[in-house]
């Protein structure tokens, strides 16, 4: 039994955790609450919202429906669709390789900045400021990389125990442990002094920039745009993800309504993780006398340092916290890596299948796992950007945008530039307009008449393309500078 070598789910609650696991990452903690902060709050959430319902929940059907009518990785899949269509298999099976490399090195300065922590539980050393121990670690390229080996030493005996034995374990128990920790994070940010600025900017409509956090407000479409490519990231679709774990999938399993669960609890891990960290960090910004203008609300500053003060301005129950909350990050962004390990691997344990040959599981991860630690090795040695590491073409087109400021951008503009929005793009377009949506909806529900065939065909054929087009269009614009968007 092919599918048995393959391995599968154990319980529809184990897969639900994993695909929440693998969306749940980086991108909620960091990007979707200052993005919605900065893009109009409470407005910016309700498109997001409709965004997801629409566009993302069908995407994610499809991916879920594909892998489970194959059976296969996304290449073995887009290649039983039809071989001309292998090539959208290469760019999923792709993209997450090229996510691993700075995925993986981010994860593990999550890691140092949790030992960091637990080390001043119990030496109670005096604070260092987050810009501090964010500069040291970015310039010590020796720990970084001990540091990313050890995390990807990690994540190869999870995949390695299999998927019911290995993702849907580990996910089964770190997804609820998180959600605890998030909790507690929660309730200690939202008790801080001048907290309520930070969830007035959180869902205020202009409140950022009549509060003077922002500049000016983004135009419409750049907000479309921007919560278009956020829902894309962070529900881990056109990366394969879906493909692979729907791959895994019991034929009973309710594709539809895991898609809407899946979509909604990625949402509220959001919302959560933007009441743990935002009233946090404006509260501490606020009482250090810091302009609100300057305080770093995403990205990698918002996590290495605006949060590391954060906790060190809490006393001696900071390091405690800060222990706590980095730990929840390494989940995040762990149960994420292992859903992108998955993808690669998939590809090969197949290849081994259908040469009839054993699926050598462990071996396969043994060497996928080697291949990222190579490449996620340059990016911990570049220590984005700041020791330098010559990125390809620097030299050559220096004074366009930000791609190729370190390698960190250089891959990503790549992977999430150019790979992501296009597969998704051309994906939905050949499902829509060549194939059609009944290919699908025969692996949903059997291509019954009902209200979902309908939506699922107009969002396909339409809102599915739309949005994607204009992510691109906002992709490129953000890493090279282009100024289309304002
Ligand atoms: N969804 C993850 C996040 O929000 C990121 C991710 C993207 C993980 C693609 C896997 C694949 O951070």
């Amino acid at each position: 039994m092919e599918n048995n070598k393959r391995g599968s789910w154990a319980s529809s609650f184990g897969f639900i955790m994993s695909a929440v696991g693998s969306a749940v990452g980086l991108g909620n903690i960091w990007g979707f609450p200052f993005k919605m902060g900065k893009s109009g709050g409470f407005t910016f959430l309700l498109i997001y919202i409709l965004i997801s319902a629409t566009v993302g929940i069908t995407m994610m059907v499809s991916e879920l429906a594909i892998g489970r009518k194959t059976g296969k990785n996304p290449i073995g899949a887009y290649r039983t669709l039809s071989k001309k269509y292998s090539f959208l298999g290469w760019m999923a099976v792709i993209a997450p390789f090229l996510i691993l490399s700075f995925y993986t090195v981010l994860g593990a300065y999550c890691i140092e900045y949790m030992v960091l922590n637990i080390s001043n539980i119990f030496t109670g050393a005096t604070a260092v400021a987050g810009a501090d121990s964010f500069a040291a670690m970015l310039t010590n390229p020796t720990s970084s990389l001990i540091y990313t080996l050890v995390f990807m030493a990690l994540c190869y005996f999870i995949n390695r125990g299999g998927v019911s034995g290995g993702i849907e374990k580990f996910n089964k128990i770190g997804m609820p442990a998180l959600f605890i920790m998030l909790v507690i994070i929660v309730i200690r940010s939202l008790t801080l002094p001048n907290a309520v600025e930070g969830l007035k900017y959180m869902f205020v409509p202009g409140y950022s920039v009549s509060a003077g956090f922002v500049e000016k407000a983004p135009s419409f479409i750049t907000v479309l745009a921007t919560a278009g490519g956020q829902v894309f990231f962070s529900l881990s679709l056109a990366m394969g993800i879906m493909i692979t774990y729907g791959s895994y999938l019991k034929k009973d399993a309710n594709l539809v309504k895991n898609s809407i669960v899946i979509s909604v609890c990625d949402t509220l891990v959001a919302l959560l993780a933007g009441l743990a960290v935002l009233p946090a960090a404006i509260s501490t910004g606020i009482s250090q006398g810091i302009p609100l203008n300057e305080i770093q609300l995403g990205g990698p500053k918002l996590l290495y340092i605006t949060l590391q003060d954060v906790f060190n301005s809490m006393g001696a129950i900071g390091p405690i916290f800060g222990a706590i909350f980095y730990l929840l990050v390494v989940i995040a962004a762990t149960t994420s890596i292992i859903s992108l390990l998955e993808v690669v691997s998939a590809y090969f344990i197949d290849r081994n299948i259908e040469r009839g040959r054993d699926p050598k599981r462990n071996k396969v991860i043994l060497w996928v796992c080697i291949a990222v630690a190579a490449e996620a090795a340059i990016v911990a040695i570049d220590g984005l950007g700041s020791n330098g590491i010559w990125v390809p073409f620097q030299k050559t087109f220096g004074i366009i945008g930000s791609f190729n400021d370190c390698w960190l951008d250089f891959i990503d503009t790549i992977a999430e530039g150019f790979l992501m929005p296009l597969g998704a793009l051309i994906m939905s377009i050949i499902v829509a307009w060549v194939l059609k949506p009944k290919t699908i909806l025969e692996e949903v529900n059997g291509n019954k008449k009902c209200f979902f065939s309908s939506f699922y065909s107009v969002c396909m054929r339409i809102f599915v393309p739309v949005v994607m087009f204009l992510v691109f269009l906002g992709q490129i614009d953000s890493f090279f500078g282009l100024g289309i968007f304002k």
